[in-house]
């Protein structure tokens, strides 16, 4: 009680909502898109097919498939105006910063993709933002290294045009290895949706005010971008390169279990997973894979990771309080490995949530009983009181 208002105990929170397209168990450490395990789609399908599944529901047929590429290919390139708007951010710029910024601004140029009570433009602005994400993540990273931009190629697939924008330069040829371009898409698939997120949230919200998909997707961005959330796998690197060596492992978990002590385990706990994150087992397969192809026989950061997992998986503190690594926790090795540099990890993230946004959104505005969102609060501020004029203030 706050002295004027009584909490009412059966109040419930307006944000939770109803939702066909992910599932997630914690306690079991179970995923599902779509009803389809997260492991199978992983080892068996595509990017692509992953996002014609989250944004329609079902696996595509070959001809449903084809079709889709081939518009999704067909919109990778963006207006050749916006290659002038990236050069108003320092080249220091932290890639999400472009990122934010550049998406949110895609709602100036695609005026044609902005009224979401027409399924034609919904569709088009979902087919705009999963082609042009990794154009503008490739743009993103190329003016920050300073380097020129490369088009994207319409005779490449998904991850491999992305790669190839990304460390191509005009000077030589350059051909993307197809085992790191395989492991490029299965992280895609890892990272496309995850129910309720803080992000996918913000998408939610943003869009059920009406704001175009533009503007919602660069509110996910935003809120992405945070250590807690997607910047973790940034952060996971970081600490781990921090940590430096094994024999220092046992200080950083005294740390992490130390309430006083604001560090924590970057990459590790979950507030739905109770169990495993599956996605961290794949991405741990993926992380050797990959290093296993680019003959890195012992990286130092994989070595401390294991050895910290080992750790913390033994640790009743961590036993107890069910932490285990989260996606983040190897996909910074990972992607390292792939030639990326830190700051490009949640840049990557935010690339392949997109879909699971853009679904999330379309779910939304399709839901003819959708109102605007609008959780409320439990006041505990001063009671009602009167003006005191300024004289006669203490
Ligand atoms: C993502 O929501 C999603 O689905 C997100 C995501 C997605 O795909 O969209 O899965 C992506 O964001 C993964 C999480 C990435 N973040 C990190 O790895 C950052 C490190 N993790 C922690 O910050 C933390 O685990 C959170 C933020 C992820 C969750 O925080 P919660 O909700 O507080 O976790 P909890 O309730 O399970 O914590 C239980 C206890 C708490 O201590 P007590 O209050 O009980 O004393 O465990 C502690 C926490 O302080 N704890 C940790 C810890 N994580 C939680 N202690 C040390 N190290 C950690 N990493």
């Amino acid at each position: 009680e706050s002295g004027m208002f009584t909490y009412d105990p059966g109040f419930t929170s307006t944000a939770s909502c109803e939702s066909k397209i992910t599932y997630i168990d914690g306690d079991e450490g179970t995923l599902l898109y779509r009803g389809y395990p997260i492991d199978q789609l992983a080892n068996h399908g595509d990017f692509l097919e992953t996002c014609y599944l989250l944004l329609y529901g079902e696996l595509p047929t070959k001809a449903e498939k084809d079709d889709f590429v081939h518009r999704v290919t067909y919109h990778t390139m963006i207006h050749e105006q916006m290659s002038r708007f990236f050069a108003g951010f320092r080249r220091d710029a932290h890639p999400m910063a472009i990122m934010v910024g550049t998406v949110g601004a895609l709602s100036a140029f695609y005026h044609d993709s902005t009224d979401i009570t027409d399924p034609h433009q919904r569709m088009i602005a979902s087919l705009r933002m999963i082609a042009k994400m990794p154009t503008i993540a490739a743009m993103a990273y190329k003016y920050h290294i300073g380097q020129p931009f490369v088009y994207p190629r319409n005779d490449l697939d998904y991850s491999t045009n992305f790669l190839r924008m990304c460390f191509s330069v005009p000077c030589e040829e350059y051909n993307v290895n197809p085992v790191l371009s395989r492991a490029m898409d299965r992280i895609f698939i890892l990272h496309a949706d995850h129910e309720q997120n803080a992000s996918t949230s913000t998408v939610r919200l943003a869009g059920s005010s009406g704001a175009n998909p533009f503007a919602c997707i660069a509110a996910g961005i935003a809120c992405l971008w945070g250590p807690a959330h997607g910047g973790a796998n940034e952060a996971a690197l970081n600490m781990l390169s921090e940590i430096g060596s094994v024999d220092r492992i046992p200080e950083y978990v005294a740390r992490a279990k130390d309430k006083n002590d604001p560090f924590r385990l970057m990459g590790f706990g979950h507030r739905v997973y109770k169990n495993y994150d599956p996605r961290a087992k794949i991405m741990q397969t993926t992380c050797h894979e990959v290093l296993g192809e680019l003959g890195i026989k012992d990286d130092p950061l994989l070595d401390i990771a294991m050895e910290l997992e080992k750790i913390a998986l033994n640790d009743e503190y961590f036993v107890e309080k069910k932490l285990y690594p989260n996606i983040d926790f190897y996909s910074g090795i990972t992607l390292r490995a792939l030639g990326f540099p830190t700051n490009m990890f949640t840049v990557l993230f935010a690339l392949a949530r997109t879909v699971g946004w853009i679904a999330q959104w379309k779910e939304m505005v399709e839901d003819p009983s959708q109102r605007i969102g609008r959780p409320r609060q439990l006041y505990t501020g001063a009671p009602q009181r009167d003006y005191t004029p300024i004289d006669q203030r203490r």
